[in-house]
């Protein structure tokens, strides 16, 4: 017997027209007339939305597609009846409080202190608005507790957003003082990406140590480091296990401010509410965005109590910050996730297992955590070039799934399924992505 839901999804995906069809032509030539042509997601996804509900999308000429990309993870429980009602209740109540406390704010916070380890539990959350808010403040609060030091540790090939410079231009030096984007100094190093560079933990902790002690590295000294769990636009890459053991373990040896970037791969993504849980390690920062607020804009930083009791007030600024539209969207987000978690850790290793399984010349790498999977394209030894990967990419769609790319090369296809997408729709998905990789040869 055919349930309800499968029921349902009996036509997804169906695509009737060539991909962009005649309506969402239309609406796409409005769109360039008036919008800044800067902008690319479209050249990739060339159709216009006409609704969405869970893990399928239905555009303006009535084709359906597999969500396989969640608006970059920013859709952990897809287009969720849930976060409609909470958003709707919430609406009829209120929508814009300040900081003045809600009942949803307080729901939510007490929420998401209980969704870390119990180790963190005193730790304070700070509301900003996007993830390039959460971790540009994240390094504002290692900064201004740091003592003198006034740098920070990033990786090679991280992604933490594009934002910041303008309190330069305010003039209040009371927000200048504990502001550091006006030149944020940081110090590069390798993040381990087997697959290219080979690069070995020890030999990253190397250079680290090297930093800290040889007044001629020419840098200046850190007092914090920032990582992604699994860099996310750098490409999914995992790093080898122990890799944030040793960040910690460095960390604390030289009084660092840890602090982990959770923007792409928190809320659920993994298979662990946080990515650093896998490797059972206590960050002193934790940002987190996308998927906090189930699609409505907002993030958090999550951080030690002593360090709190260092800031100055005020802190951070922002009118949009924690819009108590977001706060009930993310409470419902923080009671819902933990269901699905054994789900993606197991689905997640089976999906990586079919991902291997394709026979084909072009597949270089499949790697992944939970449902944050990248799989890499090329041969020879080489990157597939851009216009391969956008003709793979027109390729699904046209098939009826939505897959985005990253990587430092743009060939990494990333598998962000909802963590709670209908396990018929990721057989179908596996069906078109292989059969469409199946038929590429090398280059
Ligand atoms: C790990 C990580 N940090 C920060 C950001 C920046 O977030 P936003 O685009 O909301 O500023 C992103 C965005 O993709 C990200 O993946």
């Amino acid at each position: 017997m055919i349930d309800m839901e499968s029921k349902k999804l009996i036509n997804v995906p169906k695509v009737v027209t060539e991909v962009p069809g005649p309506k969402s032509l239309s609406i796409l030539k409005e769109q360039r007339k008036y919008e800044t042509s800067t902008i690319s997601y479209t050249d990739s996804f060339p159709f216009a939305v006409k609704s969405a509900k869970g893990s399928v999308i239905t555009d303006a000429d009535e084709n359906t597609f597999i969500d396989w990309m969640t608006g970059i993870s920013v859709l952990n429980l897809g287009y969720d009846e849930g976060i409609i009602q909470a958003v709707r209740d919430q609406m009829e109540r209120s929508w814009h409080a300040l900081e003045i406390p809600t009942e949803a704010r307080v729901d939510f916070l007490k929420k998401f202190s209980h969704s870390f380890p119990s180790e963190m539990k005193n730790y304070r959350t700070m509301f900003g608005i996007s993830g390039a808010d959460a971790v540009e403040t994240a390094v504002n609060i290692a900064h201004s507790v740091g003592g003198s030091r006034s740098s920070t540790v990033t990786f090679e090939g991280a992604y933490h957003g594009v934002s910041g410079g303008i309190v330069s231009a305010t003039a209040g030096t009371k927000y200048k003082r504990t502001s550091y984007s006006q030149g944020l100094s940081v110090v590069r190093v390798p993040y381990p990406y087997p697959l290219w560079y080979g690069e070995d933990v020890s030999d990253i902790i190397a250079d680290l140590r090297k930093i800290m002690v040889d007044h001629e590295s020419g840098y200046e000294v850190p007092d914090s480091l920032l990582v992604e769990p699994i860099q996310g636009e750098g490409g999914y890459i995992v790093p080898p296990d122990g890799f944030l053991k040793a960040i910690r373990e460095f960390c604390d040896q030289y009084d660092l401010s840890m602090i982990v970037d959770e923007v792409q791969s928190g809320m659920g993504r993994t298979g662990k509410m946080w990515a650093f849980e896998h490797e059972g390690i206590i960050p002193d920062i934790v940002c987190a965005s996308k998927s906090v607020a189930g699609g409505i804009p907002m993030s958090a930083i999550y951080y030690r109590d002593d360090y709190d009791r260092k800031l100055p007030k005020p802190f951070h600024m922002g009118t949009y910050r924690a819009n108590p539209l977001a706060l009930a969207a993310g409470a419902y987000v923080l009671d819902t996730v933990p269901r699905y978690l054994p789900r993606v850790q197991e689905d997640g290793k089976k999906l990586v297992s079919e991902f291997r399984e394709i026979e084909s010349d072009i597949m270089l790498d499949v790697r992944g955590k939970g449902f944050m999977i990248g799989v890499e394209l090329g041969n020879h030894n080489k990157p597939l070039s851009p216009e391969r990967i956008m003709k793979i990419k027109h390729a699904l769609l046209n098939l009826g799934l939505i897959m985005h790319t990253c990587g430092h090369f743009g060939n990494v296809f990333r598998y962000m399924g909802a963590l709670n997408i209908p396990e018929e729709l990721n057989e179908r998905g596996m069906e078109i992505f292989s059969s469409v990789i199946k038929n590429e040869r090398g280059e």
